[in-house]
């Protein structure tokens, strides 16, 4: 019996930084990747997102490669410092050609935008004015979608806000290992996640406001399982529960914090903003890539993410454990019942280190033994009453993987980055026949 519902969703996502290169053309501005890519040491092969796969100027080839997928959607970001190149509130007509000639390559071909406005690329000029610690940016945020809505609203089926606000802040803001590369203590980093959920609350308003067919606020979740069973470690699996699963899904489907991190982010909270954060949207997108150990560790952060022992790792050293994305699933519906949106798994891959051989093919049967077994998981979710109706890979092709550079490749098609050959990898085939059947 087919799993899937007739009108089921099947897509492909990337992100502009890690794929559009042309960092310096028609009038886009750095952003703060381009910075952070230039700090000594902060990317693992040294590497920038200056070419990446060079989208901007490949987009059409990157198009017919997914005509020839088969999908019928396709997730990207939107390049921010490329439509507000600076404070002046003017948008960069070039900027914005470039996603309108990409959207009319996609209708050519039937396939569905689905338009993300923030892929973690905030425009270096607005860092240098406080980024996401300045309550002043979710304003800024706000006039980019408005601006963006205006100009490509036409064309676009589904509006995203943020993506993986979790990430975006604990990486970027209290790790420092991702742009901005901030070490913030923790209690001041809960700034940068009200503004980001305050941002993509005002931003769902001007996209209804301006008729947006469909909204889709994005995730990444994971469940944290206590790396043993002493007490300490069942503790900061608890909290890193709370921080990953929860900080930023409960205030936009309850309108409030979760009691734990309510006294924590109070300071930076005003009169009306959780109902600005609780404006309800279409869609709930659901990153799932594995399962994750947390143990105890001293120090101002007082927890380590780890591999769960017992499950196969990808090459990044993330554990293969499809039975946590029917966890999360069901989890989800179980913990916010009616207020959950009908859920779409935007973002879902693995990295393997993929190599084209002398007879020109590219196989990777690990990739397709995970999304196989990840759409089964689904399956099992759909089986058990949650309502899902999309899946993305993550990604079409290999791209600049933000801290590991082009060292981990995530594509359903392999890249030659000194050539920019494209080479379709054989879970494109698979995908592609999955797709049609
Ligand atoms: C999630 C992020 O959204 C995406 O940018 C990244 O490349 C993948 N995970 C893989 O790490």
């Amino acid at each position: 019996m087919e799993a899937f519902p007739r009108n089921f969703i099947w897509g492909v996502s990337t992100s502009a930084y890690q794929t559009e290169g042309a960092v310096a053309e028609d009038g886009r501005t750095p952003s703060v990747w381009d910075t952070f890519a230039r700090v000594p040491g902060a990317i693992a092969d040294g590497s920038t997102g200056d070419v990446a796969t060079d989208h901007y100027h490949r987009w059409e080839e990157d198009v017919a490669l997914l005509a020839d997928l088969g999908v019928r959607a396709y997730r990207f970001s939107l390049s921010w410092s490329r439509i507000m190149p600076d404070d002046s509130g003017r948008p960069n007509a070039a900027g914005l050609e470039f996603y309108e000639s990409l959207l009319d390559g996609l209708s050519r071909w039937a396939i569905r935008p689905v338009v993300n406005l923030y892929h973690w690329d905030l425009p270096q000029w607005l860092q240098e004015k406080g980024g996401w610690c300045d309550r002043e940016t979710t304003d800024r945020f706000a006039e980019y979608a408005a601006v963006a809505v205006d100009a490509l609203g036409r064309d676009v089926d589904v509006w995203c806000t943020l993506n993986e606000p979790f990430e975006h802040c604990m990486l970027g803001h209290v790790l420092g290992e991702h742009a901005p590369g901030l070490t913030l203590p923790l209690d001041e980093a809960f700034a940068v996640a009200h503004h980001l959920l305050l941002a993509q609350g005002k931003a769902v308003r001007v996209l209804r406001e301006a008729g947006a067919e469909s909204v889709m606020a994005i995730n990444s979740y994971a469940p944290a399982r206590p790396a043993s069973d002493s007490e300490a470690d069942r503790t900061v699996a608890a909290l890193y529960d709370v921080l990953q699963n929860r900080l930023f899904t409960d205030p936009p489907l309850t309108g409030r914090y979760p009691e734990e991190l309510e006294p924590l982010v109070a300071p930076f909270v005003r009169d009306g903003d959780m109902d600005v954060i609780a404006t309800p949207v279409d869609l709930w997108g659901v990153n799932y890539y594995a399962v994750n150990a947390v143990r105890a560790v001293d120090g101002p952060i007082p927890l380590e993410v780890v591999a769960p022992e017992g499950h196969p790792l990808t090459a990044f050293g993330w554990a293969v454990a499809p039975e946590g994305l029917t966890e999360t699933l069901t989890g989800l519906r179980d913990r916010y019942g009616d207020a959950l949106p009908v859920v779409v798994v935007s973002e879902n891959g693995c990295a393997y280190d993929d190599v084209v051989g002398a007879d020109g093919r590219c196989d990777d049967p690990e990739r397709v033994a995970y999304l196989s077994a990840h759409l089964d998981a689904i399956a099992e979710a759909i089986a058990k009453g949650v309502d899902v109706r999309g899946y993305f890979v993550w990604s079409l092709t290999d791209n600049w993987e933000w801290a590991e550079g082009f060292t981990k490749r995530f594509g359903l098609v392999h890249v030659d980055y000194a050539t920019q050959e494209r080479v379709a990898k054989s879970s494109f085939a698979w995908y592609r026949e999955r797709i049609a059947r």
